[in-house]
């Protein structure tokens, strides 16, 4: 058990879940594949909260935002009039003697692959070529023949996916601007050189992206108004304040079409880093779209004036935002006598919200009580029935996959009908009425949160 002063570490993240199977490496029987991760049941649980978690923000509780799904295979022009063909590129070196590729702006942060291990181009044999541009997109064939003409991307932002649908959108939405389109839905492809630390940096992944179009003169405003939006959204889920920092980036950092960018940074164990975007793209994607297809992308005023909107993007993928709320999360500590492991996730977080345990697995009255009692609740709420082994050891075993609360059938609830309820993160305890126990969730799961690990 880690002294809890002890910084917590990515193999301690990637090891927890391993163990209680949020995300495996894949393809692991044959060797793995680099950066890429399958998940698994609580993984899978977990990242549909978070998914629906930000829909409901950005679609379910708004007037002026829509949804969409585009896909994943657009027509090849996308990404040239885009600019991903020519521009999508990160610089990289080669070494002719260990065979590895690295970044060549992040030299300084890779190992080569000699023992032991050094930076690229220490050693006296490493060989390193001239920087080129490597293009980030992954090209497959698209029909039967595999020529030129059938070349098509996986696409690496779900962002042009909206742009392209601007008119569509805007003629059906019943809206005028500002007002946003939002989407999540299937994975973004990134042929990333130097991915790693777990689910940082992967090359396949789920993004949400929202376009927020506004006129010219309020593209400012929003910017400003959606990055303390996104902080929020965090900060109201639970993430620790003291983890969470808004960078503004230096013009010199700024992609081809940005005129704004802020990155909402979190402390992960590797450092600060980005956890999401938001960018102030102005009216680059909507012109040059209209500019090559011939479809004018823009807005018309009843009175006839037209203009190109801007448009504001906040844009994170789901698997940055579950190792955030994962290290965040995560506790060892000891109580009484006994060591355990803790996620005090959010509970609309949390991928099992409540864990139904008889006491006395062969206590039939004990038994038959619980299993109707889970019965009733998973109608309405991911729970989960436990009846192996001893109570203390069940419990552990939701500490460590975040469920919030468990509700225990014991001898007195044969006499009296009440159950007791734990609290994960206080472990304090309080009996209830068996009948009440669904209100009592619903109402707890309304309530606000605070993480008992702030400051
Ligand atoms: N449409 C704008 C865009 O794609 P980005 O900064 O390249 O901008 C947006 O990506 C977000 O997508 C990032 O803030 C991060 O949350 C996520 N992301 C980017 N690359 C990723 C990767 N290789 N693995 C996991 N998430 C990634």
């Amino acid at each position: 058990m880690a002294d809890p002063t002890t910084p917590l570490t990515m193999d301690t993240i990637v090891s927890l879940c391993r163990r209680r199977g949020f995300v495996f490496p894949s393809s692991e029987i044959y060797g793995g594949i680099g950066s890429t991760y399958d998940y698994g049941h609580y993984g899978v649980l977990t990242k549909n909260n978070i998914r629906s978690l930000w829909l409901r923000s950005m679609v379910q509780e708004r007037d002026d935002i829509v949804a969409l799904d585009s896909a994943i295979i657009l027509n090849p022009r996308v990404w040239e009039v885009s600019g991903h063909v020519a521009g999508f590129t990160d610089p990289m070196v080669d070494c002719k003697f260990c065979k590895l590729r690295f970044r060549a702006d992040r030299l300084e942060d890779a190992h080569c692959g000699q023992k032991p291990s050094r930076r690229p181009g220490e050693a006296s044999d490493c060989d390193l070529t001239e920087p080129r541009q490597f293009n980030l997109m992954f090209e497959t064939q698209v029909g039967a023949l595999a020529d030129g003409s059938s070349t098509a991307y996986l696409r690496p932002e779900t962002a042009q996916g909206i742009f392209i649908n601007f008119k569509n959108v805007a003629q059906l939405a019943r809206r005028k601007p500002p007002f946003g389109i939002a989407q999540v839905g299937g994975k973004t492809f990134r042929n990333e050189i130097t991915p790693g630390n777990f689910l940082f940096r992967l090359r396949e992944f789920e993004q949400m992206e929202m376009e927020y179009f506004v006129p010219p003169d309020e593209a400012d405003e929003w910017y400003r108004y959606w990055v303390d939006a996104r902080r929020n959204w965090y900060l109201d889920l639970g993430l620790r304040e003291e983890n969470l920092r808004v960078r503004e980036h230096a013009a010199e950092e700024l992609s081809h079409y940005s005129s704004g960018t802020s990155d909402l940074e979190y402390q992960y164990p590797i450092g600060w880093q980005e956890l999401e975007g938001i960018a102030n793209r102005g009216d680059y994607d909507l012109t040059q779209h209209t500019n090559a297809s011939g479809t004018k992308l823009e807005w018309v005023e009843q009175d006839g004036t037209r203009y190109t909107p801007h448009v504001i993007e906040p844009a994170v993928s789901i698997d940055r935002i579950m190792l955030a709320f994962l290290c965040d999360a995560y506790r060892e500590e000891v109580v009484g006598d006994r060591e355990r492991v803790v996620l005090s996730l959010h509970p609309l977080v949390a991928p099992v919200k409540a864990a139904i345990l008889p006491l006395i697995a062969k206590d039939d009255g004990m038994a038959t009580r619980a299993r109707a009692l889970y019965e009733e609740l998973r109608r309405f709420h991911v729970v989960e029935h436990d009846e192996g082994g001893q109570i203390g050891r069940r419990y552990r075993r939701q500490d460590e996959i975040g469920t919030p609360w468990a509700f225990t059938v014991d001898e007195q609830t044969l006499s009296d009908e009440t159950v007791t309820v734990r609290e994960r993160d206080s472990l304090a305890q309080e009996r209830l009425p068996i009948s009440g126990v669904r209100a009592w969730l619903d109402d707890a799961l309304a309530q606000d949160w605070r993480s008992p690990h702030s400051r």
